[in-house]
């Protein structure tokens, strides 16, 4: 045991020994009294701390409107962590040394004054590299973006020549835009006052390490390589099932819906790693620029094809685990005719060489039986000869498994005949999970990319022209959707796996949707 050990440690190969120390820095966080701090980000930050990830020195500064003081804030951000963190109970002492480093300014997103203040702080720090390395996190609504950036500016805290680029660095989280022209259009506000290389656009599904080791499944091991192609592949079901319904966020659904909610960003995140090309280095531009070019060889759709290939629905009530789930039109500030979808599920083509022709399915929704994300590469069927000619379809064909959350595995799906004297064959499983390899460690998505900011690799983040290329995507979808009526078969009740067209959309080619398996 102990030798084998031994051997997977002489066998790992870390390629983060060249990467360069995590400077001094400051934090600045903007619509700090959100839930998103106090959810997501602290807790993050905390974890850092305690695995001695952050920087030494660094400080974190919680900007926003209402008054308090710094010890409120600390305590306000206590009794967050207490409920959100990862990990419990929370280490009192190294909250106590973390929350040292942590402040608050009181300030008004709108006025000149605030910002003033802001880089009073920041002077008084005595170390160089805090005061200029800063990393402004701006957790506010996306109309607000425009002016942070211009009064960061004005204030000398934002600057965008070359030597400052590395410098201070601008995070910003979704939804980025509402469709592709809201998008340059905030691509733009942003771009005068900082160059594309200082911003670094949230996904938080790039930040789970099982979407990360999509790339090292891939281009790690010679012997999948080698069948991720048209020549192997019958065709790619991606899935982000969700078991909870809208919930409280009635308000943001109504103007999002599933495509932009979802699709814009994770699935079609999920969906480039998959099927890119190997990238001519690890560095983060030579993986977003392989990114991008998938992203563009999706073949666009006119928009008398969109209704044979994508599908969208609404859940109506039901019950999941024997709780009843209202209809999304009954959830709290949601319109009672809404049209919103809180389902899609597409087809989409990718005109490359290695996929020519070969059907991308992927699908996303609320209130379905089981939360769970998975991509299934389902390999061609044998020939139909020997078995295939007297199982039929009855013989399941090959598939290979990533499940990204929760219960994080791969697994392998082949045929093997039953033991005994009569001859019977059915699909086994070989597979792989994190949980029994590597123990139950999974870091919050938001805990690797902090941590990636902080020290300035933009591999995790998504680049300008992929956020454009992506809403380019799904607007001509939501144009042709319009206000247009939901059809009878476009409503689920909750608890059930969608609308029956959703089932329809693969049978046109002989396919069928594989729900994610509960593991027990
Ligand atoms: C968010 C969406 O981006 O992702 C939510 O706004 C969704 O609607 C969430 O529930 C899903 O993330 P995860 O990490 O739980 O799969």
């Amino acid at each position: 045991m102990e030798d084998l050990e031994q051997l997977d440690e002489l066998l790992t190969c870390r390629l983060e020994l060249g990467r360069k120390a995590v400077e001094p820095c400051t934090i600045v966080i903007f619509g700090a009294s959100g839930d998103l701090t106090a959810r997501k980000l602290i807790p993050a930050f905390y974890h850092l701390y305690r695995e001695k990830q952050l920087p030494s020195p660094f400080r974190i500064i919680g900007f926003a409107r209402r008054e308090k003081t710094v010890e409120g804030w600390r305590q306000e951000l206590r009794a967050a962590l207490d409920q959100f963190s990862r990990t419990k109970p929370v280490d009192d002492a190294v909250w106590a040394e973390f929350a040292a480093n942590v402040s608050y300014c009181q300030g008004d997103i709108t006025d000149a004054g605030s910002y003033k203040k802001l880089a009073n702080q920041l002077a008084a720090f005595d170390n160089e590299r805090l005061r200029r390395n800063l990393l402004f996190y701006l957790a506010t609504s996306p109309s607000q973006f425009g002016q942070v950036v211009e009064h960061l500016h004005h204030t000398g805290l934002l600057q965008k020549e070359d030597g400052a680029a590395r410098e201070q660095r601008l995070v910003v989280e979704k939804p980025f835009g509402h469709d592709l022209s809201t998008a340059q259009q905030l691509n733009a506000e942003l771009t005068r006052f900082a160059r594309e290389q200082q911003i670094f656009r949230i996904d938080h599904y790039l930040g789970k390490e099982t979407v990360q080791n999509i790339l090292m499944f891939r281009f790690s091991n010679s012997i999948f390589e080698q069948l991720w192609n048209r020549q192997s592949v019958d065709h790619v079901q991606i899935t982000v099932s969700e078991k909870l319904g809208v919930g409280s966020r009635g308000g943001y659904y109504e103007e999002a819906g599933a495509l932009r909610d979802m699709v814009q960003n994770h699935l079609l995140q999920v969906l480039a790693l998959v099927a890119m090309e190997p990238p001519v280095s690890l560095e983060a531009e030579s993986i977003r620029d392989e990114k991008v070019k998938l992203l563009k060889s999706i073949r666009p759709m006119q928009p008398g094809q969109i209704a044979a290939n994508v599908v969208r629905g609404q859940y109506t009530a039901g019950e999941i685990d024997g709780q009843p789930r209202p209809a999304y039109r009954h959830e709290p500030k949601v319109k009672p005719d809404s049209t919103v979808e809180t389902y899609v599920a597409m087809r989409l083509l990718i005109d490359n060489w290695r996929w020519s022709n070969i059907p991308f399915y992927l699908r996303t929704g609320k209130n379905l039986p089981l939360s769970a994300s998975e991509v299934r590469v389902q390999f061609r069927r044998t020939p139909h000869v020997l078995f295939a000619l007297q199982c039929g379809s009855r013989l399941d064909a090959n598939a290979i498994t990533l499940r990204l959350q929760p219960n994080e595995g791969i697994s392998l799906r082949f045929n093997g005949k039953v033991p005994g004297n009569s001859v019977e064959i059915r699909p086994v499983r070989m597979h792989f999970s994190y949980d029994s390899e590597f123990g139950a460690y999974t870091p919050e998505a938001y805990e690797r990319l902090l941590l990636e900011a902080v020290s300035g690799d933009a591999t995790l983040f998504i680049r300008r022209d992929e956020v454009e290329t992506a809403w380019s995507i799904v607007d001509p979808i939501r144009e042709v959707w319009g206000d247009r009526p939901l059809s009878g078969k476009e409503f689920y009740p909750a608890g059930t796996w969608g609308p029956v067209a959703a089932d329809e959309l693969l049978a046109q080619r002989g396919h069928a949707w594989r729900h994610p398996q509960p593991v027990t």
